[in-house]
């Protein structure tokens, strides 16, 4: 039996997760933001929209998210009965941060009537105050359905938010949170990447700034942009989000550059998440050998935040 601190080499984690995988009925969920490592061994790679989806119609019986806390929370909402491990319990996210949920219920207090849209980066009990949870990759559709003069709180990233405003004509209450990656990025340094690469298309996540968002040939959740990626005919693409995606669209398109964009203050070439960056191999190995560190969402605030994860579920179909 192997301790905590003994380090396995890369094959014989790979063998033991297999084989663990098999012997728990479990399957491994994976975020495009993941190391290369991880993205590898997935049973399921996607964006946040795709690993709820998965988490909902899932027969295994584990569920090891390598993702950050609120993708498992919301892996648990959605599967109470279902085992579901996170490899480091300190894979936070400064977005969802940035919504503490006693300042959010006093800002939806304030406006009784509003609906309160949240982004899907929140943590449980925020999402226990809202309406209807988006996530990057359905906020545009689902608020297109409510009505033209329905009024809506919508947080906790202002720049999705705004982006959202600007593409559907609304006016819709933007709570002040944002994600340490994302509005971090630099115009000033994709512009001259720019320079240096005329052709390249600049691929934008709407977490980004407002004026990242309008020099973008596409703005899209990280489905979206890899989908751009193939679909569309450059040969050069400026990658504006967190750099881990690069690796499925190099996968998807061999043939095709990808240029990660670099942050304002950053002293490589491209931008991190380090809550992803977190989860490792040799924790996603000792998760699956000790059915821990395990998710768990006080059932009463489950109780509440499941209405609008499944709305958002209904209304993207
Ligand atoms: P996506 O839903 O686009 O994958 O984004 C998740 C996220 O955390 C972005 O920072
Ligand atoms: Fe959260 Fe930003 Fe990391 Fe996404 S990239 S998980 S929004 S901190």
């Amino acid at each position: 039996m192997n301790s905590t601190s003994e380090l396995l080499p890369a094959g014989q984690l790979r063998e033991e997760i297999a084989r663990l995988k098999k012997e728990k009925n479990a399957l491994i969920m994976a975020h495009y933001y993941q190391r290369d490592e991880i993205q590898e061994i997935a049973d399921f790679i996607g964006d946040s929209l795709a690993l709820a989806r998965q988490a909902a119609k899932t027969d295994a019986d584990v569920i090891v998210m390598c993702g950050v806390n609120f993708m498992g929370e919301t892996a648990k909402i959605l599967c109470p009965d279902k085992t579901v491990l996170i490899p480091d319990t300190n894979a936070g996210c400064s977005l969802a941060d940035s919504c503490d949920p006693k300042e959010f219920e006093a800002f939806v207090k304030a406006h009784p009537d509003h609906t309160v849209i949240s982004y899907v980066n929140t943590s449980a009990a925020v999402k226990a105050l809202t309406d209807i949870v988006v996530t990057s990759g359905n906020a545009r559709k689902i608020v297109e359905k409510l009505p033209e003069d329905e009024k809506i709180i919508f947080g906790p990233d202002h720049n999705l938010g705004e982006y959202i405003n600007s593409v559907t004509g609304k006016n819709m209450l933007l709570w002040n949170g944002a994600c340490h990656v994302h509005d971090r990025f630099s115009i000033q340094k994709i512009m001259e990447m720019k320079k240096e690469h005329p052709g390249a298309k600049i691929l934008v996540h709407p977490e980004c700034r407002r004026p990242l968002q309008l020099i973008a040939d596409k703005v899209g959740s990280t489905a979206a942009l890899l989908d751009f990626a193939h679909t569309d005919d450059a040969q050069e693409y400026i990658v504006v989000t967190e750099s881990g995606i690069l690796f499925e669209m190099r996968k998807k398109c061999p043939h095709k550059t990808f240029l990660p964009a670099p942050a304002e203050d950053a002293e490589c070439q491209c931008n991190e998440c380090d809550y992803m960056k977190l989860n490792t191999l040799q924790k996603v190995y000792e998760a699956l050998r000790d059915g821990k560190p395990e998710v768990t969402v006080d059932p009463e605030v489950a109780e509440k935040a499941i209405r609008p994860i499944k709305r958002m579920l209904e209304l993207s179909e």
